[in-house]
């Protein structure tokens, strides 16, 4: 299968692929850390809401994940962890994971979807790409939390809004 010419399925994710999030997040080796693959496997085991994307081929890997989770202002949902095979990769799949979790987030009633990624200031060149993804849909900074993730590794907290006013 030719994944240029290939089409995909965004389904909600069920409990029989949590081993295939799992095993596509450690194959995302220059994105996540052993410490965010255990943060992912703790989250599964916690609370199973995301989406999960199949190619149109009907293998049995999936190509794309993502992870909600609650976040402390009841008004606001986490996209707590996302990837995307990297052959999959710039082909839509991460947009259309992420559509689906905006609708769900509006048909919730909820104003805000909040994400957190490596900040520029870290001087991690692979976040680069995941930045632009964020602000190409609409993410704005929310702040920077120094030496979150390793001394130096700063992180960005972005946030958009889904409907109504921002705080
Ligand atoms: C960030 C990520 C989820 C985006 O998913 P995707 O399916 O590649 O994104 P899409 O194809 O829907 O959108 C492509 C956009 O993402 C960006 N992008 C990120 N990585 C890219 C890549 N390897 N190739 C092409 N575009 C990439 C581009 O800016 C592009 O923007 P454009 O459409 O305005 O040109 C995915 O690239 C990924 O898994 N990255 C590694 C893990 C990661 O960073 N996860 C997020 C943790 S906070």
């Amino acid at each position: 299968m030719n994944a240029m010419t290939a089409t995909f399925d965004i389904d909600p994710l069920t409990p029989d692929e949590t081993p295939a999030v799992r095993h596509l997040a450690a194959s995302l080796r220059r994105w996540f850390s052993p410490t965010d693959l255990r943060a992912i496997d703790a989250l599964l085991r916690k609370t199973l809401s995301g989406w999960v994307a199949h190619d149109h081929a009907g293998n049995a890997d999936i190509v794309g994940f993502l992870l909600t989770a609650p976040a402390p202002d009841p008004c606001v949902r986490e996209v707590a962890w996302m990837g995307v095979d990297e052959a999959w990769q710039g082909r839509g799949v991460g947009t259309e994971l992420l559509d689906r979790a905006t609708a769900a987030a509006a048909s919730d009633g909820l104003r805000e979807l909040e994400v957190s990624t490596v900040a520029a200031s870290a001087g991690y060149a692979p976040y680069a790409a995941t930045r632009a993804f964020y602000y190409a849909r609409g993410f704005v900074d929310r702040r920077v939390d120094r030496d979150y993730y390793w001394p130096g590794g700063d992180r960005l907290v972005l946030r958009r809004l889904i409907s109504g006013q921002p705080s």
